[in-house]
């Protein structure tokens, strides 16, 4: 039992910061009990630990990045999704059958999410068992927890990043049975990469795998004009994206993350709330390959389930300080071009959706409030603080804009601190 000392501030709607400055937030067996401005007597059991004036938020969440693309970071941003897919994504990814680079490149970005306080992500790698499993096995070694998916891809991709379908289903079912072996903080996830990389009875199959073991599903949907029409050539008896993944099966209740969903139907919009479909909001890849922009904002309101993802590397950073920045951004830009000023997200929707949007995916994660998993960092803003009298929402404020990892001394995931391990 420990008792956690600071100015405490996170939020449990979007609209809204719940802030406790000076208090202790009491945690037992890994989750939140309460939050106190002062101890009582019952409470002298608790190991105190006193962070001072530093800020305790919740850890961050990254609902969508592709591992197998951590060294792409920079390359390729002069093309849109489907040329860049092939001109500089697949070529990459091939590489990940080469288990000594693959360890290389996921020490890098096994190292950027700690550092960076990202402790949950939901995470695609490539088409590769071996590498799939050995990232798992790198993430819980470093005590992250993540839901990492093997890619499936049977169809349009280059004679160097191609399985065919008997293969794609036989390395899934072989990770799933390899999971349980290893690990309580890192869970399997089925992962058709998109539509057109995906034959129909691979998508059927899939869809029946995830639902027999009750697995969760992550994909990409409506992200990129031509690769909609694509989908649309490919599925004909689909109503619309979304659909062309419901009728193979593949959009599970709770448990299916649809990454960029930018072009969407009000049939699509309300099958996602119907299904509690959780939507990766990834507004810096979105730009840098000119996708679009979400309209994150309305579909909040709608009562959309949203999270954030780097979406690594069509997005150029992990660090998500600038993933929630360039979603306001983006928001105001649309705002211009809609001129409708209620398409803008304020930092609470923005850090709203980098923690909690996203901790939902993983459970009562993302948050403080009672029954939550302890997911937390510890911030020392006095390397940039010239203010004495900011509030703690100006101060939070000025760590997503200025701070970084330097600033973060402490994280916690389910009440123990990551520091000892
Ligand atoms: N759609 C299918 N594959 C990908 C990918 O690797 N990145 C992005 N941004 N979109 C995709
Ligand atoms: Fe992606």
């Amino acid at each position: 039992m420990k008792a956690i000392k600071g100015n405490i501030i996170f939020t449990i709607l979007p609209q809204k910061f719940e802030v406790f400055e000076n208090s202790y937030l009491l945690i037992e067996n890994g989750k939140v009990k309460s939050i106190e401005r002062h101890l009582n007597e019952e409470s002298f059991d608790y190991e105190i630990i006193d962070y001072k004036d530093n800020l305790i938020i919740p850890s961050f969440v990254d609902l969508h990045l592709h591992a197998v693309q951590y060294a792409n970071i920079g390359i390729g941003m002069d093309l849109p999704l489907l040329p860049w897919l092939e001109k500089y994504t697949y070529p990459e990814e091939q590489k990940f059958g080469n288990l000594e680079y693959a360890k290389k490149v996921f020490k890098f970005l096994i190292r950027d999410l700690y550092d960076f306080g990202t402790l949950r992500s939901c995470i695609f790698s490539s088409l590769h068992k071996d590498a799939t499993i050995l990232l798992m096995k790198m993430m819980d070694e470093r005590g992250l927890s993540a839901y990492i998916g093997k890619t499936n891809m049977d169809r349009n991709s280059n004679e160097n990043l191609f399985e065919n379908t008997r293969d794609s289903l036989k390395w899934t079912i072989d990770i799933l049975d390899e999971i349980p072996k290893f690990s309580s903080r890192i869970r399997p996830i089925i992962t058709p990469r998109f539509i057109p990389s995906c034959s129909d009875e691979l998508l059927i199959k899939l869809g029946q795998i995830a639902e027999d073991r009750d697995i969760a599903v992550q994909s990409h949907l409506n992200e990129n004009l031509s690769e909609i029409e694509w989908v649309r050539k490919l599925v004909p008896e689909s109503k619309n994206y979304l659909d062309a993944y419901d009728i193979r099966g593949l959009v599970r209740r709770l448990n299916t993350i649809m990454a960029h969903a930018i072009y969407n139907t009000d049939d699509e919009l309300e099958l996602m709330k119907k299904e509690s479909v959780f939507i990766a909001h990834c507004p810096s890849s979105n730009m840098n390959l000119t996708s679009g922009i979400m309209k994150a904002k309305k579909m909040l309101e709608m009562g959309i389930n949203i999270g954030l993802g780097s979406d690594i590397s069509a997005g150029d950073s992990l660090k998500m300080n600038d993933i929630i920045v360039d979603a306001i951004k983006a928001s105001k830009l649309l705002s211009l071009f809609t001129h409708d000023e209620s398409d803008t997200l304020s930092i609470e929707e923005a850090f709203y959706m980098s923690t909690r949007g996203g901790g939902k995916f993983f459970g009562n994660c993302g948050s403080f409030e009672y029954g939550s998993f302890f997911d937390a960092l510890v911030i020392d803003d006095s390397s940039y603080n010239l203010k004495p009298d900011a509030s703690i929402t100006e101060r939070l404020e000025m760590f997503i804009y200025r701070g970084d990892d330097r600033n973060i001394i402490d994280r916690y995931l389910e009440g123990r601190s990551l520091k000892t391990e």
